[in-house]
């Protein structure tokens, strides 16, 4: 026998050891036997049987049709497939009656929740929590699988530096490091640690790729991204959904520098297959493959299922170019049925990973958990923690000796807006609206008056303003709720103004002439700009869009039972006229100095020299990326690197002191930036490459530490290598992107 200590201590890296061998074999093992299973099944395979797994359809129009599509091999996915009567019949007759037996992918949209609506992709971006967004989808998973979806067309990561872009509502804002973050946390969330597992779902990053960069943010329009920034910014999300192990991509309508993204070989199949080794499946976005025939890209459906096939899109989501073309194309040796196997076997990858040939109805019917307390209870702490204090005069949290309180405004009590964009599945009356969740609060202790003051945030009447006047004139204080309908924002959904919509700004200047202190709550589904009336309230607290559980959320913020920690995850212009505005802009030959800065907006001033600005607006934003305040101070101090200069291959330590100096608990998110002063290519003025949530209570400190290495300050150089260069780099830490705090460091 050992004797205690000393051998066993010996033995234990051995057994270790074996024991990750008897692991990694076992999945080895997994993905050999999915690998023997899709190549034995494959040769199986009609030329039709394949080309019907890459035709995705609506379960819509006449049944017997769908049904003797499905008896017959020529529908492998359907979106959209109604309730789960429709769906576990269809599987029958899929795995029953086709000669093969190939069972059906049900997809959706489960953007942000299935039924527990979290807040929209944008608001939980703003938390900069993402082992808390994980937590949430994988919360949609379980919820989406217990209605028998297999796939979500979620995460949406697309770089999203436009507020014009209706879309940007569900993308994770405008840096690749926090939508890289985000969205890979999305991809864990929805798929957790095996496909298998009944309660998880197969993710699907989107739209790949640059679909966020429209020309002017119109939807669907141009896009001009040359490859240095595709490859710095657009496709860096991407890679990290691809690194967190995504099942599928979705690819995008847009024109991408000429070349329609679903027909595009340079990003399909150099970088997404050649680069980054990817082996799930891409599913065409609607009918982008037959769009390419408006693009003026393909001369007609033949041409348009080539392109798109050719390019490596596996799947076509509801047209049918591929089931009409396809097997002409391999007659006219167009496409080689080998490239068709390659394709096939990624859906069938992703099939076999589902489970779906083991367990086609996959059902979990045990403890259904839509809508428990537990996961409202989710959707309560991200929304809490998306939730981003603007401005704060000396009003919140609100004081405990209120007697009245008036509730104002049009986004008050809409339970639909509230949900936000994309919530084919989500039910308003799940949510409980900031108005309800005051008078639940509020029980006998608070007066809470209301007065709606218009219709809807589009009204441009002024019928209601007397009554929302009055009602403010009996209380303590008010509490204002404006901002835009949801149905004034995502796809399509693009605005030329993005200023409080109908006459919101005269709402609330009107109740602000009866001197009462005000707080001002804006869901939105984009950054507005509201500059104007800034000076009339005393508290803006921007919600986004916060979902099912926004009202609890907010009155939790309200009244200090939470201290808002939210940080924005895109800059905030002070007027339209500025976009694009993101912090990590270049330099320019001529950058402004604070001699340009305080302009009044829209009163063009003397010129103020010959410098990159504007004669009648601040060249800041209105807020910056990064920015949100708490209701406690946090003072950083003793800012310090284990080295200032570094090697290629080193890793610098930094750390920093972070007091809470103020008289609240709090979480303060920490944010470190750096600057590559010179570079073979001119560089941003600041990039983000780390963050971290930490909490304090009053009066405490905590050093935080960082770790950086060479490969962090990689870059696309004048060469097309992705390579870090020697040279100076300047340092920040701090609670937003325009962070003081600096130091500086040498790579030799
Ligand atoms: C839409 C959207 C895409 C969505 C798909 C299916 O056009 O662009 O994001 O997943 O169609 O609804």
């Amino acid at each position: 026998m050992f004797s205690r200590n000393n051998n066993i201590l010996k033995v234990l890296p051995i057994i270790t050891v074996v024991l990750l061998n008897v692991l990694n074999a076992q999945e080895l093992h997994k993905k050999a036997a999915i690998e023997d299973r899709v190549n034995d099944l494959i040769v199986r395979m009609t030329l039709s049987e394949k080309i019907g797994q890459m035709q995705q359809s609506q379960m819509r129009g006449n049944k017997d049709n769908l049904r003797n599509a499905v008896r017959n091999g020529l529908i492998g996915s359907f979106l959209n497939a109604g309730d789960l009567e429709d769906k576990l019949e269809f599987q029958k007759i899929a795995v029953e009656e086709s000669r093969l037996g190939i069972p059906l992918i049900y997809g959706r949209d489960v953007i942000h929740g299935y039924k527990t609506v979290f807040p929209i992709p944008l608001g939980q971006a703003a938390t900069w929590h993402p082992e808390l967004v994980e937590t949430a989808a994988s919360v949609a998973a379980a919820e989406a699988s217990e209605a028998g979806i297999h796939w979500t067309f979620a995460p949406m990561v697309d770089i999203s530096r436009d507020p014009r872009w209706g879309r940007i509502a569900e993308s994770c804002g405008e840096d690749p490091l926090l939508a890289s973050k985000m969205g890979a946390a999305m991809v864990r969330g929805f798929q957790g640690k095996s496909l298998a597992d009944q309660n998880t779902i197969a993710a699907c990053a989107k739209h790949y790729a640059g679909y966020g960069a429209a020309e002017s943010g119109k939807d669907y329009n141009t896009t001009w991204i040359p490859e240095r920034l595709l490859r710095d910014v657009y496709l860096v999300p991407f890679k990290g959904c691809v690194d967190a192990g995504t099942a599928t991509l979705m690819s995008a309508f847009n024109d991408l520098n000429g070349i329609p993204a679903s027909g595009n070989e340079f990003t399909l199949k150099t970088v997404l297959r050649d680069e980054w080794n990817f082996n799930g499946y891409v599913v065409s976005d609607w009918a982008s493959i037959t769009e390419m025939i408006a693009h003026g890209f393909a001369a007609d459906e033949y041409e348009a299922a080539f392109k798109a096939a050719k390019s490596g899109v596996n799947m076509e989501m509801v047209t049918r170019s591929y089931a009409n073309n396809l097997e002409k194309l391999v007659e006219d040796r167009k496409i080689s049925e080998e490239w068709i196997d390659e394709l096939v076997k990624g859906i069938l990858r992703i099939k076999f990973k589902l489970g779906l040939f083991d367990n086609p109805f996959r059902l979990v019917t045990d403890n259904p958990e839509t809508l428990s307390d537990k996961f409202r209870e989710t959707a309560k702490k991200i929304s809490v923690e998306s939730l981003v204090l603007l401005q704060n005069n000396n009003m919140l949290p609100l004081a405990d000796n209120i007697k009245t309180l008036a509730v104002i405004g049009p986004l008050a009590d809409d339970a639909e807006s509230q949900l936000g964009t994309w919530v084919p599945d989500g039910n308003p009356e799940d949510a409980v609206t900031p108005l309800a969740a005051l008078r639940e609060y509020a029980g006998n202790k608070i007066n809470v008056l209301y007065s709606r003051g218009m219709e809807t945030t589009r009204t441009k009447s002024k019928d209601g303003f007397d009554d929302a006047v009055e009602t403010a004139e009996r209380a303590d204080a008010v509490i204002m709720f404006c901002g835009e309908d949801a149905l004034l924002s995502g796809e399509s959904h693009s605005r030329a103004y993005i200023n409080l919509p109908g006459v919101q700004t005269d709402l609330i200047k009107a109740v602000a002439r009866t001197g009462k202190p005000i707080a001002l709550i804006i869901m939105a589904g984009r950054p507005l700009t509201f500059g104007e009336i800034k000076d009339d309230v005393n508290s803006i607290l921007f919600a986004w869009h916060p979902g099912i559980m926004g009202g609890p959320a907010v009155v939790d913020v309200l009244f200090g039972k939470a201290s808002p920690s939210g940080k924005l995850p895109v800059s905030f212009p002070r007027t339209v006229g500025q976009v694009p505005i993101y912090y990590s802009h270049k330099n320019t030959g001529r950058p402004p100095s604070e001699d340009q800065l305080g302009i009044e907006p829209g009163t063009p001033e003397d010129p103020k020299g010959f410098v990159s600005y504007f004669l009648d607006v601040d060249y800041t934003p209105a807020y910056p990326f990064g920015y949100g305040l708490s209701y406690t101070d946090f003072e950083y101090s003793d800012l310090k690197l284990s080295k200032h200069e570094i090697k290629m291959g080193d890793s610098l330590e930094i750390s920093v002191t972070v007091s809470n100096t103020g008289s609240y608990a709090g979480e303060e998110v920490v944010q470190l930036y750096v600057r590559d002063l010179v570079g073979s290519v001119t560089r941003p003025v600041k990039e983000l490459k780390s963050f971290k949530r930490i909490n304090l209570l009053p009066g405490e400190s905590k050093e935080v530490k960082f770790v950086l290495n060479t490969d962090d300050l990689k870059f696309w150089d004048i060469n097309m290598n992705y390579t870090a260069e020697p040279g100076d780099f300047k340092l920040w830490v701090g609670g937003s992107s325009d962070a003081e705090l600096e130091t500086m460091f040498e790579l030799e």
